[in-house]
């Protein structure tokens, strides 16, 4: 089997600093015997010589296309938009045309173009045999959106009548910063209440409640000031009093069917002066979702302006959302190196897959011919690729 190339486009998403290689990873695929080819990227929250130092050959910023063909080109977020230029190449990415969102037969089309040589394996639709995503940014959206909420919190309670709303934050070099910031604004947070602040996490269990109980664990809260429910604790049906007895509460539910409202404004309104309730972090960002269990807000919130007031709140402190559907932005580094590591043994068995494709290239294979092995992955996400290009071509 001949060496397998690897090469990490730039990133052109605005805002995107996250990377799906790092040098810690790129070296490991290098010891196993990829060759990496790293594309300049002065947005990648790695610097270029980061990679060469590890022994990454660089490459142009954006040279991607013009590649040779056998380069798998691996990237995180979608391609510039108003381009339908054919992509010949196989690449690995997020590439948010499976699930019918908006201009996704002419993203399919590119590659539908880019045949016999085109493949999109895509890193949404990546699992492993018991049906589990290999690789996610959920941990770090968590994390990341409890640290919003403590801020956000920090910026109403610390301000005259509560009426200071969280401004522009960028992202952090680095975990260590940003948990030792927020810890001294929640110091303020504990003078002015008199009390720790406290929060409540549903979806406690999965990756991005776990990341958020994590966070919360750093900042200082206490531990049975951080309220932890899953399904158990909301199989009775909300709305939950318990929601508006904290300061901070942060939705990280996996959301599949029409559940009752967690909080509502009726929940609200009745709670009237005795709610604590200040800020919602909404990570699941089911904004525009007919069953979203937090119907008090109505539009994703941004990085330069982090939160929204809910509308109608007349008793009670002020009460705003975060709901930024990009969380793990905020750290790029260690997000990128959880979800690169976690990728990393699916893209050791990536050489396999590729060996076994080139003799039938341009030619479908169905799921059930996925079979089995290690390198099953990657057969499964071509038979997905198959079957949503038929979609868009039906
Ligand atoms: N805002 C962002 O930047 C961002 C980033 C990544 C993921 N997400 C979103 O976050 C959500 C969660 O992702 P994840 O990877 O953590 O999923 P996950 O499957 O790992 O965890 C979801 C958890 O929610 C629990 N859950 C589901 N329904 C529940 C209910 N009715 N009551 C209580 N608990 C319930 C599950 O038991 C599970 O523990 C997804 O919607 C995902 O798209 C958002």
């Amino acid at each position: 089997m001949s060496a397998t190339n690897l090469w990490l486009r730039c990133e052109t998403k605005e805002f995107e600093h996250r990377s799906a290689l790092t040098p810690t990873t790129a070296k490991k695929l290098m010891d196993a015997g990829f060759k990496i080819t790293v594309e300049r990227d002065p947005q990648r929250i790695f610097k270029d010589e980061e990679f060469e130092q590890v022994g990454a050959t660089l490459a142009p910023h954006n040279s991607w296309p013009t590649a040779p063909l056998d380069q798998v080109i691996i990237g995180l977020k979608e391609l510039p938009e108003n381009d339908t230029s054919p992509l010949p190449h196989t690449h690995i990415m997020f590439a948010h045309c499976y699930k019918q969102q908006g201009g996704w037969k002419e993203v399919l089309q590119r590659w539908q173009d880019g045949q016999p040589t085109s493949m999109l394996y895509d890193l949404e639709f990546l699992q492993d045999d018991k049906g589990r995503r290999v690789a996610a940014f959920g941990y770090h959206a968590g994390f990341a959106g409890a640290a919003v909420g403590a801020l956000a919190l920090g910026e109403q309670v610390g301000s005259e009548g509560e009426k200071g709303r969280l401004g522009e934050i960028k992202p952090y070099e680095n975990e260590g910063k940003l948990v030792s910031y927020v810890k001294g604004e929640l110091t303020k947070v504990e003078a002015k209440l008199g009390r720790k602040p406290r929060a409540l996490v549903i979806g406690a269990l999965g990756r991005c409640g776990r990341g958020a109980v994590d966070f919360f664990k750093a900042a200082g809260l206490n531990d049975e000031d951080i309220v932890k429910w899953d399904m158990a604790e909301t199989a009775k049906g909300g709305p939950f009093n318990e929601i508006l007895e904290v300061d901070i509460f942060v939705n990280c539910i996996y959301l599949t069917s029409k559940i009752p409202s967690f909080v509502s404004p009726e929940s609200i309104a009745a709670a009237g002066e005795k709610r604590s309730l200040r800020v919602v972090v909404d990570v699941s960002c089911d904004t525009t979702n007919p069953n979203n269990p937090i119907p008090i807000y109505s539009v994703n919130t941004t990085f330069d302006k982090p939160t929204v007031d809910v509308p109608g709140t007349t008793a009670g402190p002020p009460l705003t959302v975060v709901s930024i559907d990009h969380l793990p932005t905020l750290l790029p580094r260690e997000a990128s190196e959880a979800f690169s590591t976690d990728l990393l043994p699916s893209l050791l068995t990536l050489p396999q897959a590729i060996a076994d494709r080139n003799p039938r290239q341009g030619k479908p294979i169905a799921a059930s011919e996925a079979g089995t092995g290690p390198e099953r992955v990657w057969r499964e996400a071509e038979a997905l690729f198959w079957q949503k290009l038929g979609e868009s071509q039906a």
